[in-house]
């Protein structure tokens, strides 16, 4: 039986702790969940009507324990103090400076947490790595923990990475492959096991070591990232022969061993894991020695580089060489569909490419918010020099136009270029939009989710991932 005086705080109410916090309150009534963040905006849109992130089924769960057994606030040393079960789930970024800039894992978010849990605890508690680390990370905060310890209390440190995927995190958290549970003490790894074990079959938990742990969900996410890079590498290659990436995928995907999932050739993966993971081992490799196996998964992101900017230079190349002054529908800037989240979304570094060429871009995606866009801008501009140049801030405010739907984005527009694969993209109503456009019309279809040969017979002149879409029928 679970023991029932159980009591969660997590450190990190982001995309990650949020959800998987909601989850286990939901799940777990008489468990007291106390979900803590230095960020105030952020815990004030947790406690109101508008949370800080959007994910479909999320608000439903949140409501529904949010002031029976689920709390979110700012009170960290408290939440610490009165729990005996400590997730942290804060950020850990790519390093931007010093030794590992561009690859290493930052950890002075990790490492401040673990000396604030240290001089706020008393007694003993577990503590739970939910973030991604490198591997043997644990190893640090059981130092830190062990010689920062105010008041004599103990810890035991569990590895217990978070495997949802944005848009479906409350699917993935409800029905998860597995959880995984790393650590050294049996009895703490039970304690978890006995949380998770209140819904998910106990044939799903599975516990390793501490290092397997932390490893597994590196693998996990370099694997899966491989699957995209390689299936895009074929993208490339199908364009110049005429065969169509999808039929291939479809045709791999068949085979058992390789299975039909994460074989959507794309305009590049994004999101806040795949590429931070993989330099993240990346650099772990080349640390201990391993220069070939770190140039291996290296080129699972160059590969996607490749992909992000072929795909902008291919929409220059199709009008004509310039796209100056002229006006491209962005369709969706989030990094993937049923999310708001941009991080490293490969729509932040087409729309620079673009405005780099000076087109004129008009961005509608139907949950990413116009400040949210526009510092993705700036950010990626100024990428690394330190300041905006008056040029680059220039083209941010006269070329960088926020719509409020698909429709006003792309009238009057000479192409639009699908991002994201949003479902409302799916059934727009592409004949009206056509007559609203500049001709040629063209299309770029970044994400394959649209009815090619139907809108070249409209007019439209079509332009997908890994296929050659025949040449449309001018109207
Ligand atoms: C990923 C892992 O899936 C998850 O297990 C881990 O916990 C966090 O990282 P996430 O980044 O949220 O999850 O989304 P995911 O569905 O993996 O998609 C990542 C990127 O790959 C997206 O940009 C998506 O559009 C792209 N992708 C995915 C493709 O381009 N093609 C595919 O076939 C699958
Ligand atoms: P993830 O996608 O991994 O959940 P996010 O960036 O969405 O990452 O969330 C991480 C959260 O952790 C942020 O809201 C940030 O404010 C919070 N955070 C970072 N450091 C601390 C800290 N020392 N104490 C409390 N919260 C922190």
């Amino acid at each position: 039986m679970p023991d029932s005086k159980t009591s969660i705080c997590c450190i990190g109410a982001g995309y990650v702790g949020g959800p998987t916090m909601a989850m286990i309150a939901n799940k777990c009534p008489d468990i007291e969940v106390h979900v803590v963040d230095i960020n105030q905006t952020r815990i004030d849109a947790w406690n109101s009507d508008v949370l800080p992130i959007y994910e479909p089924g999320l608000q439903e769960i949140v409501a529904e324990a949010r002031g029976r057994n689920l709390k979110f606030s700012t009170n960290v040393d408290q939440a610490i103090r009165e729990s005996n079960m400590i997730f942290i789930s804060v950020n850990t970024p790519t390093k931007t400076f010093g030794v590992g800039a561009g690859r290493a894992a930052n950890l002075e978010y990790i490492e401040k947490c673990a000396r604030q849990i240290a001089s706020a605890s008393e007694g003993h508690k577990i503590v739970v790595e939910k973030s991604t680390l490198p591997v043997r990370t644990a190893e640090a905060v059981k130092r830190i923990l062990s010689t920062s310890s105010r008041n004599g209390a103990t810890f035991d440190v569990l590895s217990n990475p978070e495997f949802l995927a944005e848009g479906t995190a409350i699917e993935d958290l409800l029905e998860p492959d597995r959880v995984l549970i790393g650590g050294e003490s049996s009895q703490a790894i039970q304690k978890l096991v006995d949380v998770y074990a209140r819904w998910v079959d106990r044939k799903r938990i599975l516990t390793t070591n501490l290092w397997s742990s932390e490893l597994s969900k590196l693998t996990a996410n370099a694997f899966l990232a491989q699957r995209v890079s390689s299936i895009n590498a074929i993208s490339a290659l199908c364009e110049v022969t005429g065969a169509d990436v999808d039929e291939v995928a479809a045709a791999i995907g068949t085979d058992s061993r390789i299975g039909p999932k994460f074989l959507k050739a794309s305009v590049g993966f994004g999101g806040s894991c795949f590429q931070k993971d993989i330099l993240n081992l990346v650099y772990l490799c080349e640390h201990f020695g391993l220069n070939d196996v770190a140039a291996y998964w290296e080129q699972v992101v160059k590969m996607n580089d490749h992909q992000k900017s072929r795909f902008s230079r291919n929409i220059v190349k199709t009008m004509f060489n310039t796209v100056s002054g002229k006006r491209i529908a962005i369709w969706g800037f989030a990094f993937k569909k049923d999310t708001n989240d941009t991080r490293e979304s490969a729509a932040i570094h087409v729309c620079r490419d673009l405005l780099r060429e000076q087109a004129v871009i008009n961005i509608f995606d139907p949950k990413v918010s116009d400040e949210q866009i526009r510092n993705d801008l700036r950010d990626v501009m100024i990428n690394g020099s330190g300041e905006l140049s008056a040029t680059d801030r220039k083209l941010i405010e006269k070329n960088v136009h926020v719509a409020s739907s698909k429709q006003s984005a792309a009238s009057g527009a000479h192409a639009i270029a699908v991002l994201t694969e949003w479902d409302e993209f799916k059934t727009a109503d592409f004949e009206t939009i056509y007559d609203s456009m500049q001709k040629p019309a063209f299309l770029f279809d970044g994400r394959n989710i649209l009815d090619h040969k139907k809108l070249a017979g409209l007019g439209f002149d079509v332009h997908a991932i890994g296929k050659r879409i025949e040449a449309s029928i001018q109207a």
